[in-house]
């Protein structure tokens, strides 16, 4: 495995990126978790210092491990990494004097061919992405220039007989076109293979669940996402009958969900699982209650308190599964007020594992999201279920705008799937980020078989988006809208209008509450 030290930059993330992307196992630790002992027990194959936003130059700056100069592996420094790595090695890195570089910048071959650069220089130069304000004004001993650019003599230098490499630039972002050719020669001279594959990272997690958790039971609260299913899976392929699972359907998943859910794990994984139907003390908590922020409190603490009395009927459990995931844990390197290390939390039953004794099992926690629907579909998990859209912790509950009701909340749940079905008989689905019906806290009179209506009137929601951070409205054609409108009406009782969501995000939130 290959070890990548972080030392703060935006974009260290993207690094392991582009790793995994060639195969290779790759791990991100803060630079002031990686001392010498460290070092030794992981037992890199190989190592990336990222980049930075602290100078070198300041006193008290961040440094590689001494260590690593005399650890007899492959080292490469970008940007950052680089000027420390010159710095360490006995060379010179100093501030300002307008060398500062932002953006583009096109590299140019020196003194020969180096291995790292193989294919790079078939039009004599290549474009590379500059962001620094320091730069190396002395290489250290034993380095030699392969490649400079305007403002950076030194773009890219090494020391072949002990295999270190040090560019200035970026080769882990997109403008740096030739980037991924970098790292692919890089981590074929430190000898990987390239074979890290999704079923070996499958053995790989069972064996290290069966050591974390010997014959302990196992408690993994299941919401039917992907993250908690594909948790529940891997777990279960591990230790078998020693997970019980636990879904709360708190009244407001979409139709048939709970059901689907339940068939899915008992039936076809036969999994342990306590199916909680709680909609009724869910429902009746929320019995009045119309304020958004209000619904998500009541929501959430239920959700906890529910959880907690189904875990705590499980006999013996130690530990709790997560489907945390690997941008979750990162550890991300805070320089305000010297090194600090800050850990995100997000957890849906925050808290609990403290509370109720347990430890935590996370199995997930070095994937990315799609590296997670690999896994999902290496364990067999429906096509259809790893590609679900989003849905929100608090269900339905959000698209109800107003005051929940049973009869609202059953009208919400028809039209939803009307719509749903429509999208996926029109091969839509996949193209869409997240889509939904909302139920309107309106009634309006309509005309139907020469009568007169006064129904409830429903919305409809179709986005894109690539995080949820932003999104922009769908552009179904007209036909579609019109034929959604009159199924919706036709099918569902109780409703007499469609109204199509044309807000993007901002200045609207995806869901309506
Ligand atoms: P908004 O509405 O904030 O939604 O634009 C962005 C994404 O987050 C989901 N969402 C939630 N998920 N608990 C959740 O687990 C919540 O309270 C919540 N609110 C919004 C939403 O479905 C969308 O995918």
């Amino acid at each position: 495995r290959l070890l990548i030290i972080d030392f703060g930059s935006q974009v260290t993330q993207l690094i392991a990126r582009r790793l995994r992307e060639l195969n290779v196992y790759c791990e991100i630790h803060p630079y002031n978790r990686v001392d010498d002992a460290f070092l030794a027990a992981f037992a890199p194959k190989a190592v990336i210092l990222s980049g930075g936003p602290d100078s070198v130059t300041r006193e008290g700056s961040p440094r590689a491990p001494e260590a690593l100069w005399n650890f007899g592996v492959p080292v490469l420094g970008i940007c950052y990494g680089q000027q420390t790595m010159m710095q360490q090695l006995g060379g010179l890195v100093e501030s300002g004097h307008g060398t500062a570089e932002f953006g583009r910048a096109f590299v140019t071959p020196e003194n020969g061919d180096l291995s790292i650069l193989d294919g790079w220089f078939a039009a004599g130069k290549e474009q590379v992405w500059m962001s620094h304000g320091d730069h190396v004004s002395k290489i250290a001993p034993g380095f030699t220039v392969y490649g400079t650019s305007p403002n950076a003599p030194f773009a890219v230098t090494a020391d072949i007989s002990r295999n270190f490499y040090a560019v200035q630039f970026h080769p882990e972002v997109h403008h740096t076109p030739k980037g991924a050719k970098l790292y692919e020669n890089f981590i074929r001279l430190a000898g990987f293979k390239g074979d890290w594959t999704m079923k070996g990272y499958r053995e790989q997690a069972i064996q290290a669940i069966r050591d974390q958790v010997g014959d302990s039971h196992v408690i993994c609260g299941l919401s039917g996402g992907v993250d908690s299913s594909v948790t529940a899976i891997l777990l279960h392929e591990a230790i078998g009958d020693q997970l019980t699972c636990v879904f709360v359907d708190h009244g407001l998943l979409r139709k048939n969900e709970a059901a689907d859910v339940v068939k899915m794990f008992r039936d076809n994984y036969k999994i342990k699982l306590i199916a909680a139907d709680e909609s009724d003390l869910f429902l009746n908590a929320l019995e009045g209650v119309s304020d958004p922020e209000v619904k998500r409190k009541t929501i959430g603490k239920l959700f906890i308190d529910v959880f907690q009395k189904y875990a705590n009927e499980i006999e013996g459990a130690k530990f709790l599964a997560q489907g945390t995931l690997y941008p979750d844990v990162i550890e991300s390197v805070s320089f305000s007020g010297g090194p600090s290390v800050t850990i995100k939390s997000h957890h849906n039953v925050g808290g609990l594992p403290e509370k109720m004794g347990l430890k935590l099992v996370e199995p997930l926690r070095e994937l990315f999201k799609d590296e997670v629907r690999a896994l999902g579909r290496e364990l067999g998990l429906p096509a259809s279920f790893i590609g679900r859209h989003p849905f929100p912790g608090p269900g339905l509950a959000i698209r109800c705008p107003g005051e929940i009701t049973r009869e609202k909340l059953a009208i919400l749940q028809e039209a939803d799937a009307v719509y749903i079905d429509q999208i996926r008989k029109h091969g839509l689905y996949d193209e869409i980020w997240q889509a939904f019906a909302a139920i309107l806290p309106m009634k309006t009179v309509g005309v139907m078989g020469d009568g007169r209506t006064y129904d409830f009137a429903v919305s409809i929601r179709a986005v894109t988006s690539v995080d949820g951070m932003t999104a922009d409205t769908y552009p179904f054609t007209h036909e579609f809208l019109g034929e959604t409108m009159t199924r919706i009406i036709n099918e569902v009782k109780g409703v007499n209008r469609v109204f199509y969501d044309l807000t993007s995000k901002p200045p609207g939130t995806i869901e309506l509450e």
